[in-house]
C-alpha cells in the first residue's frame, strides 16, 4: 500500500461540477440533514406525482424497512428517454461497438432509443406481461438487450438480466426463483470472435422450467437454431408493433429490478432494487464521481448481466441524458490494443472499467496503448475488485499519462451505486485507495470480535454502513428473512457489507476484500459454497470444500479440494470431468483454476471443515497455519500441504 497522493491538476479542478470545498460543505450538509438533502437531489427526475416523503428508514433488528420518496411517482423508462426527446432526440445515446473492430459501430439517438423501446414494450405487452410481472433477460452485449430492459421499466415489468456466461442450470434456477413467464435472449452471443449458442441454452434451461414460459429470441448472429412453438422472433415482432407505449405509472417503491448475486452460505439471492431512490443516486453518482458533463461520450466496460452494466451503462447515463457506449466484444480481441481502440476512434472521455482487466492488459506490454490516441480521456475509473498499487500505477502513467485522476469506486450488487469513492475534482487519490464516501454515505469500521464501532480514525475492521442510501437494495426476492439475516443480523443496527476494511490517518478507507465465504474472480462474485454444491453433486464426490487464493490476473484463483467417494481413483480424466461438470452446472466463471484430491479434509471434532487451514494452504503459507490441536486428525494437514497444488 502507498501513501503517496495524487491530486487533481489545477484545470481538471477548474472545469469539475465539485472541488475540496463544495465536497466538505455537500457531505456535511447530508449528515446533518439528509431528509432535506436527498429532497433536493430527488429533483434530478421527472416526477408524475412529486414526493412529500424523502426516507422512511428502520434498521431496527427484526423490522429492517427501507423506504425512498415513498408517496412519489414515476417511470424509469420515461425518465431515461422521453424527458429527453425534445432537447436531444437526434443527441446519440447509445454508441454500440461490436465485436469485430471491421463491423459498423451504431450510433442510436434518444428518437431511435424512445422508438424501439417503446415497439418492445408493445410485444411484450402483447404477450401477455403486465405490471409486476418478471422478466428474465439472457443477453449479449447488444443494444436489445438495453431497450429490454427500458422496454420493462416502460411497462413496470420487472427485469431479471442473467449474465450470458452462466449455465442453463443456473438460468433455469434463476427463471424457476422469479416466477418469470417470459425469457428475451438472442441466436448467439459474439465475444473475441467466439461464438455463444445462448439460444441452445436457453432451450436446455426451459426445459426445467413452467411450460408456459414464452422466448423472444433477438436474431443477432442469424445462427441456426431450433424454434418451437413458444419462441418468438423479437425482432419481427417489434417491426409490427407500435412505437406508441405510454410509460406505467409507478411507485417509487416499486421494484424496478432483481438482479441474482452470490452470497457466503446457498445460492444466490435476488437483490430488489426499487425505482426511485435507485435512479436517484445512479444518475447523481454518473454525474458527479465520473465528472460528467454534457457532451461526454462514458464507456462502463462491465456486461449488463452485472449490477455496473445496470447502473453505468444503462441507468445512470440514460437518466443523465448522456451518451453511453456499449461494447460486445473482450478487451485483447483482435489484440490488446482494443480497448485504447475503441477510446480512440469514439473519442471517449470517461473510462470506467475492472483491475482484472488492467492486470491483464498490463501484462501485454505498453505499446498497446501508446500507439493510441487517448487525448479525449479526462478521467480513468475502476470497480470490482480492489487495485494493486501497480496496475494502478501503470494505469495512471500509462494509459492517464499521469494527469487522468482516477476514481477507485467501492460497491456493491446491494448498494446500487459508488458508496466510498473519490470526487475527481475535490478528493486526492492514493494508489488502491476508495478514498471517501460519498454524500449521505457514513462508512463504520467495526471490530469483528467485540461488533462495536472504533471511532478512532485509523481503524481497522469490517466494513459497515449506518445509515441508508436511496439506492440501497430494499429485499431479497421473496425472502425479507434471509436479508435481515445476511446483512443486518451480525451487526445489529448496521448495513454489513462483508468486506474487511482498514481507514487511515487521512479518513481514508481501504477495502481488503472479503471477509466471509465470497470470493471475488476477475471482479465476479463467486460464493465458494456455490462451487462446493455443484462439486458434490457429481456422482464420484463424497466431498469438496472451495477457498480463494491470490492470482496474479484475476485477484483470486478458485482452489478446489474434492474428496472422492471410496472405491473412486483420482485421475486426470477425472479432473477435467470434473471441471467440465462445474461449468455446465454454474458457467465458465467458475470452473475451479486448481483442483486438489484431498482424502481427507482438516476437521474439528464436530466435523466442520477448517477453511483457515485449507486456506493458507492454498495461498502457499502453510508456515503460519496457526492452531491445529482442535482438529480430528492433525496428520491431515502433512498430506494436503505435501501435494499443494500452488507452490510458490
Ligand atoms: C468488491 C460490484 C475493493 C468488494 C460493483 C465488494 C471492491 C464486491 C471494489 C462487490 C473496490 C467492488 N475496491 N473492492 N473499488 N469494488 N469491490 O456485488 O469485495 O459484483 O463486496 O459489485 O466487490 O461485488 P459486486
Amino acid at each position: 500500500m502507498s501513501d503517496k497522493t495524487y491530486p487533481p491538476s489545477d484545470e481538471f479542478v477548474a472545469n469539475a461540477h465539485v472541488d475540496a470545498a463544495k465536497y466538505k460543505e455537500m457531505y456535511a450538509a447530508s449528515i446533518e440533514d439528509p431528509s432535506a438533502f436527498w429532497r433536493e437531489q430527488g429533483k434530478r427526475l421527472d416526477w408524475i406525482k412529486p414526493y412529500t416523503k424523502v426516507d422512511n428508514v428502520s434498521f431496527e433488528p427484526g423490522a429492517i424497512s427501507i423506504k425512498w420518496y415513498e408517496d412519489g411517482t414515476l417511470n424509469a423508462s420515461a425518465n431515461c428517454i422521453d424527458r429527453h426527446l425534445e432537447t436531444r432526440g437526434d443527441q446519440t445515446a447509445i454508441v454500440w461497438e461490436p465485436d469485430d473492430p471491421e463491423a459498423d459501430a451504431r450510433h442510436i439517438t434518444y428518437r431511435e432509443l424512445h422508438e424501439q423501446t417503446c415497439r418492445l414494450a408493445n410485444v411484450l405487452k402483447d404477450m401477455g406481461v403486465k405490471k409486476g410481472d418478471r422478466v428474465v433477460l439472457y443477453m449479449p452485449m447488444i443494444p436489445e438487450a438495453a431497450y429490454a430492459m427500458l422496454a420493462c421499466a416502460r411497462i413496470g415489468a420487472i427485469h431479471s438480466v442473467v449474465f450470458a456466461g452462466f449455465s442453463p442450470d443456473a438460468l433455469g434456477a434463476r427463471i424457476n426463483g422469479s416466477g418469470a413467464r417470459v425469457l428475451i435472449t438472442a441466436d448467439e452471443a459474439l465475444r473475441g470472435g467466439r461464438k455463444t449458442a445462448l439460444k441452445s441454452n436457453a432451450d436446455a434451461a426451459l426445459l426445467h422450467c413452467d411450460d408456459r414460459v414464452q422466448c423472444l429470441v433477438v436474431k443477432h448472429t442469424g445462427g441456426q437454431t431450433t424454434w418451437t412453438a413458444r419462441d418468438h422472433d423479437c425482432k419481427a415482432l417489434m417491426a409490427e408493433a407500435s412505437t406508441d407505449c405510454p410509460p406505467e405509472e409507478m411507485s417509487a417503491e416499486d421494484p424496478l429490478f432483481v438482479l441474482y448475486t452470490s452470497g457466503s452460505t446457498g445460492q444466490p439471492k435476488g437483490v430488489v432494487h426499487t425505482t426511485g431512490g435507485y435512479l436517484v443516486y445512479v444518475a447523481m453518482t454518473h454525474e458527479l464521481v465520473f465528472d460528467y458533463h454534457d457532451g461526454d461520450i462514458f464507456w462502463c466496460t462491465a456486461d449488463v448481466g452485472w449490477v455496473t452494466g445496470h447502473s453505468y451503462i444503462v441507468y445512470g447515463p440514460l437518466a443523465n441524458g448522456a451518451t453511453t457506449l456499449m461494447f460486445e466484444g473482450v478487451p485483447t480481441y483482435p489484440d490488446a490494443s482494443r480497448f485504447w481502440q475503441v477510446c480512440e476512434k469514439h473519442k471517449v472521455n470517461q473510462f470506467y472499467t475492472a483491475p482484472t482487466a488492467i492486470r491483464a492488459l498490463m501484462g501485454q506490454g505498453d505499446e498497446f496503448v501508446t500507439k493510441c490516441d487517448l487525448s479525449s480521456l479526462k478521467l480513468l475509473g475502476t470497480v470490482g475488485e480492489p487495485i494493486n498499487p501497480e496496475a494502478w500505477n501503470w494505469y495512471n502513467e500509462v494509459v492517464g499519462k499521469g494527469t487522468r485522476p482516477i476514481v477507485d469506486t467501492w460497491w456493491q450488487t446491494e448498494n446500487g451505486g459508488h458508496l466510498i469513492t473519490p470526487l475527481p475534482g475535490a478528493i486526492a487519490t492514493k494508489p488502491g485507495s476508495a478514498t471517501l464516501p460519498f454524500f449521505g454515505v457514513q462508512p463504520a469500521i467495526l471490530d469483528p470480535q467485540t461488533g462495536k464501532e472504533i471511532t478512532t480514525t485509523e481503524a481497522e475492521g469490517v466494513l459497515c454502513i449506518k445509515n441508508s442510501w436511496p439506492a440501497q437494495m430494499r429485499t431479497v426476492y421473496g425472502d425479507h428473512e434471509r436479508f435481515e439475516k445476511t446483512y443486518f443480523a451480525d451487526y445489529p443496527g448496521y448495513y454489513f457489507s462483508g468486506d474487511g476494511c482498514r481507514r487511515d490517518a487521512d479518513g481514508y478507507y481501504w477495502v481488503t476484500g472479503r471477509v466471509d465465504d465470497v470470493i471475488n474472480v476477475s471482479g465476479h462474485r463467486m460464493g465458494t459454497a456455490e462451487v462446493e454444491s455443484a462439486l458434490v453433486a457429481h456422482p464420484k464426490v463424497a466431498e469438496a470444500a472451495v477457498v480463494g487464493y491470490p492470482h496474479n490476473i484475476k485477484g483470486q484463483g478458485i482452489y478446489a479440494y474434492v474428496t472422492l467417494m471410496s472405491g473412486e481413483e483420482p485421475s486426470d480424466e477425472l479432473r477435467r470431468e470434473l471441471e467440465q461438470w462445474v461449468r455446465t452446472e454454474i458457467g465458465p466463471i467458475a470452473k475451479p483454476d486448481l483442483l486438489q484430491w484431498a482424502p481427507n479434509l482438516p476437521k474439528t471434532r464436530s466435523g466442520k471443515i477448517m477453511r483457515r487451514i485449507l486456506r493458507k494452504i492454498a495461498e502457499d503459507d502453510y508456515g503460519s497455519l496457526g492452531d491445529t490441536s482442535t482438529l480430528a486428525d492433525p496428520s491431515v494437514v502433512d498430506g494436503l500441504i505435501e501435494h499443494r497444488l500452488n507452490k510458490g
